[in-house]
């Protein structure tokens, strides 16, 4: 069986910049509030008309672009999202239209919340790497300001729109060297958006619902859980990482995890600061900046660890 690895990767953060500050204009915050608890200190909010499919295909054609491609070399296009544009067809049938692509390959969206990114490059891995796909985008892209309450200060300091993405192809040698998904509904309560469409009405509430703290103790376990089973799977050990690139939700749960698997702070990629929590979109757009800025070098051990509602949770493992 051949592997996968990925030839390029792009991302797309809407203009409009809402820092702690102005926040702070619109419900009872602080920036010290949001800094202290959270290592957030602005989100990019999507314009008036601006769609998921249109921050992903930004991120898509830079990701393209990187890996020295064109649309039409893509034959499998993945969009990890929870905000999709609508109901049906799916964001990817949209991404996959505005990039031109004509009978491509498959065309589907991933629905794991916060982990869709990394379920969704495990799937495309096992589609590359089995010759059921040849090039695979894989994107993860949110508006989440369209689905928080703005007047809850509880939840609307943490998100933000964003969207990132990443080609992958086949390789000779990984690539992904290992990939581990978990998911347990009986703990979908703590962080949801309850509403949906019936008989032409929104039921239940479109709003995002969040226990923080249920929230914070359950990601930080699976977090250290998922990236330990990747080192079980590769004996490796958690000093061979060079880089560990998690959901980027909260600093405080992502410094606990290093401190889990005793690794030092500047092991770890952070971007929450300046895009906050982007779900889905979160781990391909700190790669993306990691990789630009020249952090991520040849040969370098990755370890990609997504978790969110659901719940779900998982890890990317990958020699870069
Ligand atoms: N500004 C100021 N005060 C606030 C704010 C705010 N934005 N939000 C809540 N508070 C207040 C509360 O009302 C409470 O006040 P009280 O003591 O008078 O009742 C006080 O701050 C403490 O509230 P807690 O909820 O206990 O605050 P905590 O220290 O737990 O921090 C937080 C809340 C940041 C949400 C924390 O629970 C957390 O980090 N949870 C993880 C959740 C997370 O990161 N979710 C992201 C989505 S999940 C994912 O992506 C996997």
């Amino acid at each position: 069986m051949q592997a996968s690895r990925i030839a390029g990767t792009g991302r797309y953060l809407p203009a409009e910049i809402l820092t702690n500050e102005a926040l702070a204009q619109r419900v009872a915050t602080s920036d010290e509030w949001i800094v202290t608890r959270t290592g957030i200190r602005q989100r990019h909010i999507a314009a008036e008309g601006e769609t998921t499919s249109d921050l992903a295909l930004h991120a898509s054609r830079e990701a393209i672009a990187a890996a020295g491609m064109t649309a039409a070399d893509i034959d499998l296009v993945i969009v990890a999202t929870a905000t999709p544009d609508m109901i049906f067809p799916a964001t990817a049938c949209i991404l996959q239209d505005k990039l031109g692509i004509r009978r491509g390959g498959a065309a589907f969206d991933i629905g794991a919340v916060c982990s869709g990114f990394v379920y969704a490059l495990a799937i495309a891995d096992k589609m590359v790497a089995s010759g059921a796909a040849r090039n695979a985008l894989v994107v993860g892209a949110e508006i989440y300001s369209r689905i928080l309450d703005w007047n809850d200060r509880g939840t609307c300091v943490l998100f933000g729109d964003g969207a990132g993405a990443v080609v992958l192809v086949p390789s000779a040698s990984p690539g992904i060297l290992t990939s581990h998904l978990h998911a347990d509904g009986s703990h979908r309560e703590i962080l949801c958006v309850p509403g949906q469409v019936h008989n032409g009405k929104v039921t239940g509430t479109p709003f995002l619902h969040m226990d923080g703290s249920a929230v914070f103790k359950f990601a930080v376990k699976v977090l250290a859980d998922v990236a330990n089973e990747a080192l079980s799977a590769t004996n490796m050990l958690a000093e061979d990482i060079d880089w560990v690139i998690p959901h980027q939700a909260n600093i405080r749960i992502m410094d606990a995890t290093m401190k889990k698997l005793h690794l030092p702070h500047e092991r770890l990629i952070v971007t929450v600061d300046i895009h906050g929590n982007t779900s889905a979109a979160s781990i391909p757009m700190a790669l993306d900046i990691a990789v630009r800025d020249g952090r991520i070098r040849e040969g370098q051990h990755l370890m990609l660890l997504g978790v969110g509602g659901g719940f779900t949770w998982g890890s990317v493992f990958l020699r870069w």
